[in-house]
Formats: C-alpha cells, sequence, structure tokens
C-alpha cells in the first residue's frame, strides 16, 4: 500500500526551468568570452600549420599564421593568448627558451606587433619544450631536476618573454620558489609591470598526454617528482597558492581542471589574487574524440565544461576552446 500523498508537493522547484525566458532569469553562471584565454603552439621550421593528431582543430603554428589566427581569436573576443613554442632542435638545458631568436622570442614580439595591447599575451615560462630530456628543468648529475640550477634558467628566459612583449608570464614548470626567482628578475631587469600567473597547484596528469605531441615533447617517464600528487589534500594546493601569492604572483591557476573542481573551489575561495583555470589537452581531446564518434553532444559538452570551471571558482579559464566559445555563449 503506498501511503497517502498530499495534494500537491510543498515545494516546486521546477516551476524555475519551465520556459527558456524562466531558466535565463535565474541563471547564475555566465562565462564571458573574455574569460577565456586560449592555448597557441607555435613551431620553427615549418612552413605550413601541422595538424596535432591527439588535437583535432589544434595546430603547431608557422609564425605567419600564428599572427593570423591570434588576430581572430582578438576579434572573437578572447581574453587573452598563452604561447607555446616547439623548436627545431633540442639540448639539455633547452638554450632555445632564453635565445631572443628562439622561437617563442621571436613569436611573442611577432604577436605583441600584431595585437598589441587589445589582449593580453602570456608566455609559458618552462623548459620542457626546449629540453632533448623533455623534463621543466636542468637535469643533476643523478638524472633528478635539479631545482635551483633550473630557477637561474626561468629567470633568464623570464626577461627574455618580457622583452620580447609578453604580458604575463606563466610559471609552469613546478620548481620550488620559481615565482620568488623570476620577480626579483624581471624587477632588476627593468620590467616591474610584467605580471606572473603562478602555476600554483599543478598536479601529475594523465590529462598532458596529448600535449607531448602538441610540443614535439621528447619526455621519457614522467614529472611526479616535482608535479603534485593527486592524492595530496586541497591543503597542499593552498600551501602552493600561499607561497606563490607571497613571493609576487598576479594570478595563480588550477591545472587540471574538470578532474580538480573541488581544488580550483578551495583555491578560490582562500586567494587574494584572481584565479585561473587550465582545461587541459587531454579535456579537450576526449570530448573532440567522443563528439567525433557521435557519442556526445560536443558543443554543450564545451559550454557545460566551461560553466563548471567558472562555477567552481574560475575567474580565467584557458581552453583551446577559447575562440570558438566566444561564439557558443
Ligand atoms: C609545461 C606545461 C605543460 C602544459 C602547460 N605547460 C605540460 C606539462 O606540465 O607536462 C600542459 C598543457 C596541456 O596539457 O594542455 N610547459
Amino acid at each position: 500500500m503506498l501511503p497517502e500523498l498530499p495534494a500537491y508537493p510543498a515545494t516546486r522547484l521546477r516551476r524555475l526551468r519551465r520556459t527558456p525566458a524562466l531558466r535565463r532569469l535565474v541563471q547564475d553562471v555566465a562565462v564571458r568570452p573574455s574569460d577565456l584565454v586560449l592555448p597557441m603552439f607555435v613551431r620553427e621550421g615549418v612552413d605550413a600549420p601541422v595538424p596535432i593528431e591527439s588535437m583535432p582543430g589544434v595546430v603547431q603554428h608557422t609564425p605567419d599564421s600564428l599572427r593570423k589566427a591570434a588576430a581572430e581569436a582578438v576579434a572573437a573576443g578572447v581574453g587573452g593568448l598563452m604561447l607555446f613554442g616547439v623548436p627545431a632542435s633540442k639540448d639539455a638545458t633547452g638554450s632555445g627558451g632564453d635565445d631572443p631568436d628562439g622561437i617563442l622570442n621571436v613569436a611573442l614580439r611577432a604577436l605583441r606587433a600584431e595585437v598589441g595591447d587589445d589582449t593580453v599575451i602570456m608566455g609559458d615560462l618552462c623548459l620542457d619544450e626546449f629540453t632533448d630530456h623533455g623534463h621543466c628543468g636542468v637535469l643533476a648529475a643523478d638524472g633528478s631536476v635539479d631545482n635551483d640550477a633550473t630557477l637561474r634558467r626561468y629567470a633568464s628566459m623570464a626577461v627574455a618573454q618580457a622583452e620580447a612583449g609578453a604580458h604575463l608570464l606563466g610559471t609552469s614548470g613546478m620548481m620550488d620558489g620559481q615565482v620568488g626567482v623570476v620577480r626579483a628578475a624581471l624587477d632588476a631587469a627593468g620590467h616591474p609591470d610584467i605580471g606572473i600567473l603562478g602555476y600554483a597547484p599543478k598536479y601529475a596528469s594523465a590529462f598532458y598526454g596529448p600535449f607531448r605531441e602538441a610540443v614535439n615533447s621528447a619526455l621519457t617517464g614522467d614529472r611526479k617528482s616535482y608535479q603534485q600528487d593527486p592524492t595530496r589534500t586541497v591543503a597542499e594546493a593552498l600551501a602552493e597558492v600561499a607561497l606563490d601569492v607571497a613571493e609576487g604572483a598576479d594570478l595563480v591557476m588550477v591545472k587540471p581542471a574538470l578532474p580538480y573542481l573541488d581544488v580550483l573551489r578551495a583555491v578560490a575561495d582562500a586567494s587574494p589574487v584572481p584565479v585561473a583555470a587550465y582545461q587541459i589537452s587531454g579535456e579537450y581531446s576526449m570530448v573532440e574524440a567522443a563528439a567525433a564518434r557521435g557519442w556526445i553532444d560536443r558543443e554543450g559538452a564545451i559550454v557545460e565544461t566551461l560553466t563548471a570551471i567558472k562555477r567552481a571558482g574560475a575567474s580565467v579559464i584557458l581552453s583551446y576552446w577559447a575562440a570558438e566559445a566566444g561564439a557558443l555563449l
């Protein structure tokens, strides 16, 4: 026997879901195109853009195609561009990273000439694209990544990127003390106004997989000795944020995004500086791969994932869909 039901449910949450106009009226979270930053790859020594197979729709640009795509992204309303360089040759110390004629610095100059201050130009301040072993730093004799020797390389790279025209530098290498050293180097070289986007919580993640192809990475093994272990509690993430802020980070970033929304929420609640999140290569590729098989609504998944990341507290979202999403939002 069913119990007697009330004449009507006391609470009707469906009333406000009934029509598109009602739903629009009570919408809380809206991602704006200007919240989004487009990561872009530029490759040395190619005369046409090279598709990245594991990231359908994303390419390694030539300097020319980069300028054109950047101008289109700015016209679509993106808030910024994050640039990664893919050099023709790599070495043990990543010397292409701080060479003013290295591909990343050449491309930053070209981008700045193209878009000026109309958008925010960011450079990836890391050595892994430039080292022949693929690690985010220089190696000690025992093969481990040498924290303090790496910091000296980052200081030099930071000055090169500032001189090439970057507005913000993304310290993505996960060395201890990197933000402080980069801040000091920028100030000493006469660039006190160039800002730092501190990759504060950055987890050792399987979702970086497609990025290895995107930058022709030579990495064998993993980055677990310097990136965070996903099994640690949010307290460790907050310690990374506190250090980056104390050392002078102007924004902090959580990375990856979707598998770490709990971390993002905690960081957004605690951080005195704006918080970014990076929807990384693997997050992009899994939606694209499922959509290509007709298993998922691609545009729906794009908007839903970006909304989830914003709802969890991100003010800024790096996404390979940034330019396209501007039209979907
Ligand atoms: C380091 C860097 C990486 C990404 C951004 N900066 C690679 C890594 O840490 O392994 C990953 C971005 C992505 O997967 O989309 N240069």
